[in-house]
């Protein structure tokens, strides 16, 4: 019986979770969850964003469900003071989560909330697998005398990982996104793609694009691409500017995987402190991110379809929440995601 640790969080983050949870126990009954208290939540009950003992637990667990941290409560500048989103940065690190997931799958129904044109979205179905944990924002970095600098740093086995990801993802095509005419992390980078799909994955075709064209190729011809992988930096912009193709915060799930301990599954929003507690959350972001965990968590590919297509149905016949322009509740949208299943 696969055993999910489940981390509500903060603001919406117990609410959506709990939509979640109804969802998963709709489709894979033979889960089990055991909730923990981490982020603001974690600090007023124990001192600390998140315990020894849960993240302890968390490493136990086959599959980590987190539903937001942070808000004003937690707010601080005090240097040293405790701060809600060590909670992330500690499961990062702590469960080794190097690849950064995003699906970017807009849906039919809400084809009019993303500004590009409904014929250059439809049908896209893109996957953006970003290295999480090492590059530009975790390398050596100073200012001194009026000058700064940051540092870009990839070891082969950094890249023969994420690459890796990225290739199990895919079903025919991996996009490897570098600036190669430039750097030489992405020449190395793309020198370790070439081989790691001529020895592991010659049956699925690779392509190599410059981050600049990518970018442009993602607003002029989005369904071209089926997974991106990419370094950190990169796929940080790039996975924003593809969210723009979906139109709501509120609908985006990301899965972050980890070398050979639990995954950890999460919407891209925050804990959205200024709609606490009035039950108007969007619950389909949590929602979808169960369906991640489903699939890249535990394996459960048709189990994570059923739940993705019962969403795509419940929108199909009109639900929207607040952030989506209706007047859906969330138990509203939970409900009536649960039909369609
Ligand atoms: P946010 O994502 O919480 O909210 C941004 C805006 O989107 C708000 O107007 C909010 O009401 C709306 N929104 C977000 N999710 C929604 C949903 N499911 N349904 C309907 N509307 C939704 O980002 P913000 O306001 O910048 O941050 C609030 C707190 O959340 C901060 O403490 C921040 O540090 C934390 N945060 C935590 C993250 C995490 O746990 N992974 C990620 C981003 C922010
Ligand atoms: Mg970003």
């Amino acid at each position: 019986m696969p055993n999910i640790a489940l981390l509500p969080g903060d603001g919406i983050g117990p609410e959506v979770a709990t939509a979640a949870i109804e969802v998963l126990n709709a489709v894979a009954t033979d889960l089990t969850y055991d909730e923990h208290k981490v982020g603001g939540a974690g600090i007023d009950e124990y001192g600390v964003a998140m315990t020894d003992d849960t993240m302890a637990a968390c490493k136990a667990s086959d599959a980590v469900l987190l539903g937001a941290v942070g808000g004003p409560k937690w707010d601080t500048n005090e240097t040293g003071a405790v701060r809600a989103e060590d909670a992330l940065f500690g499961l990062r690190a702590g469960l080794g989560l190097y690849a950064n997931l995003r699906p970017i799958r807009p849906l039919p129904a809400l084809y009019d909330a993303s500004p590009l044109k409904r014929e250059l979205i439809e049908n896209v179905d893109m996957l953006i697998v970003r290295e999480l944990t090492g590059g530009l924002y975790y390398g050596e970095r100073g200012t001194k005398d009026g000058r700064a600098y940051d540092t870009l740093v990839y070891t082969v086995e950094e890249i023969e990982r994420i690459v890796r990801a990225g290739f199990r993802a895919a079903k025919s095509r991996v996009t490897s996104v570098d600036k190669a005419n430039v750097l030489d992390t992405s020449r190395l980078w793309r020198d370790v793609a070439t081989r790691i799909h001529a020895e592991e994955f010659p049956t699925i075709e690779l392509e190599h694009e410059l981050v600049d064209a990518a970018a442009m190729k993602l607003i002029s011809a989005p369904r071209h691409f089926e997974v991106i992988v990419t370094e950190n930096m990169f796929g940080d912009i790039l996975s924003d500017e593809a969210s723009m193709l979906t139109g709501s915060l509120g609908m985006l799930p990301t899965a972050s995987l980890g070398g050979d301990g639990p995954s950890m599954f999460e919407p891209v929003h925050g804990s959205a402190p200024d709609i606490t507690g009035q039950g108007i959350a969007n619950p389909i972001g949590m929602i979808l991110s169960g369906a991640l965990l489903l699939r890249h968590g535990l394996g459960r590919e048709a189990e994570a379809a059923a739940v993705e297509s019962a969403v795509d149905k419940a929108l199909d016949k009109g639900i929207r929440s607040r952030d989506l322009g209706g007047t859906a509740t969330t138990a509203e949208v939970t409900k009536a995601v649960l039909e369609e299943l």
